[in-house]
C-alpha cells in the first residue's frame, strides 16, 4: 500500500467526522445518530458509496437544516470529504467507513430521510450486488423512513435501466426519472434543483469527459 494512503488511514482515524466501525456487528450507536454523533435533531441523509464525498459535503452547505452521512469502504477516498468537512467547520457532516452490504446494523427504523446513490458500482455480472437491487432495497426498508427517498444518478445504462425495471415491478413510487439529466429535463427543475444536480462527484467528471450521459431517477420503496 502507498505511503499516502497509509497516511490518510491513519489520520481519518484522527478526524472527529469520521467512524470506523466492525462490518457485521451491531453498532452501538445505532439509533442515536442523531443524539450521540450528530449532537443535533435534524434529519439524516446518506450517501451510499460517497467515494471523496462531494454530496455529502455539497448537500450539507446547501442544507444546514439536515444532517448529511457519507459511507465508503475506502478510506483514503472519505479522507478527502471528512477534511474538506472539517475545514469548513461543519457539524451537519459526517462520514462512516464501513461495508454498505451490513447497512441495516447501523440505523434504527425510520431513523433515516432519504437516500442518495452517487454513481454506484454497475456490477455487471452480479445483479444481487447493484445498490438498487431487491436485496438491497429491503435493507433500506429496515431505516428509512415512511415516504422517503432515495435519488439514483449515475453514466451507468446499465445500473439505470435495472433500476427503472425495479421500480416498475415493485411499483415503487417515482418522482422524477431522467436519461439525461443535463438535457432538455433541465428545463423542468427549479434554479435551486439545478444546483443540487451541478455538484458533481469525482467520477461524474470522469465519466462526462469521456461523454457519457448522465442519468437520474428519484423514487420511494
Ligand atoms: C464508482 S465509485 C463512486 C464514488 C463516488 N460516489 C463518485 O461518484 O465519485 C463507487 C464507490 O463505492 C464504494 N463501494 C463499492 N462497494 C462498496 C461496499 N460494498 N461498501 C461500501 N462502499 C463500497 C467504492 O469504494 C467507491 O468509492
Amino acid at each position: 500500500m502507498g505511503k499516502d494512503k497509509l497516511w490518510r488511514f491513519s489520520e481519518i482515524k484522527r478526524f472527529t467526522n469520521v467512524t470506523e466501525a466492525p462490518f457485521s456487528e451491531t453498532f452501538p450507536q445505532k439509533g442515536k445518530w442523531k443524539e450521540e454523533i450528530f449532537k443535533n435533531d435534524k434529519p439524516i441523509v446518506l450517501e451510499l458509496g460517497c467515494g471523496k464525498g462531494e454530496y455529502a459535503v455539497g448537500l450539507g452547505e446547501m442544507f444546514p437544516e439536515k444532517n448529511f452521512l457519507g459511507i465508503d469502504i475506502k478510506g483514503n477516498r472519505i479522507y478527502i470529504g471528512a477534511k474538506k468537512a472539517l475545514e469548513k467547520k461543519m457539524d451537519n457532516v459526517q462520514f462512516l467507513r464501513t461495508r454498505v452490504d451490513f447497512i441495516e446494523n447501523f440505523f434504527e427504523e425510520g431513523e433515516i430521510d432519504e437516500i442518495w446513490l452517487t454513481f454506484s458500482d454497475p456490477q455487471p455480472k452480479k445483479p444481487r450486488k447493484r445498490l438498487t437491487s431487491p436485496l438491497f432495497i429491503s435493507r433500506y426498508k429496515n431505516f428509512l423512513k415512511k415516504n422517503g427517498l432515495i435519488h439514483v444518478k449515475t453514466d451507468s445504462d446499465i445500473l439505470f435501466e435495472y433500476t427503472e425495471e425495479q421500480i416498475k415491478e415493485e411499483g415503487y413510487k417515482c418522482h422524477a426519472l431522467t436519461w439525461d439529466l443535463y438535457g432538455s429535463f433541465q428545463n423542468k427543475l427549479t434554479n435551486s434543483e439545478k444546483e443540487i444536480f451541478n455538484i458533481k462527484t469525482h467520477y461524474e467528471e470522469l465519466f462526462a469527459s469521456k461523454g457519457s450521459i448522465i442519468k437520474y431517477c428519484c423514487f420511494e420503496i
